[in-house]
């Protein structure tokens, strides 16, 4: 198993690998953010991990960015490719379901993105 020295780095990105992210396209998704990071020469500063579900099936394929707290809806090999290149630069974020503000994850306005089931029901 790899242990990687993740000094230096600035965002980890986890990309769904559940079955519903799978059967939309998550292997290619997964394939195009790790081709554009290593394009774009940021192996250093982005990691990436594949994740079992994550819970918001209806925005698959799901990919989400720490320490920014941003989910994105990709719906293919383009749109990962955007997240990644998006992900270093301030400003709007194309496909982003939530992000981070003030320390909590709220639903970004642009989204059109199904709300959900609350968690406290
Ligand atoms: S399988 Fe990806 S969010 Fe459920």
């Amino acid at each position: 198993m790899t242990t990687w020295d993740l000094v230096g780095m600035q965002h980890h990105i986890l990309l769904c690998n559940g079955s519903s992210c799978m059967k939309k396209g998550a292997e290619e998704v997964t394939l195009a953010v790790r081709d554009e990071i290593e394009k774009l020469g940021l192996d250093e500063q982005i990691h990436t991990t594949r994740t079992k579900c994550n819970g918001r099936c209806k925005d698959a394929c799901v990919v989400t960015a720490y320490p920014t707290g941003n989910w994105y809806n990709v719906p293919d090999e383009a749109a990962a490719r955007t997240v990644v290149q998006e992900l270093m630069q301030e400003g709007p974020k194309a496909h982003r379901v939530y992000t981070m503000q003030d320390g909590a994850i709220i639903r970004t306005e642009e989204t059109p993105a199904i709300k959900g089931i609350a968690k406290n029901k």
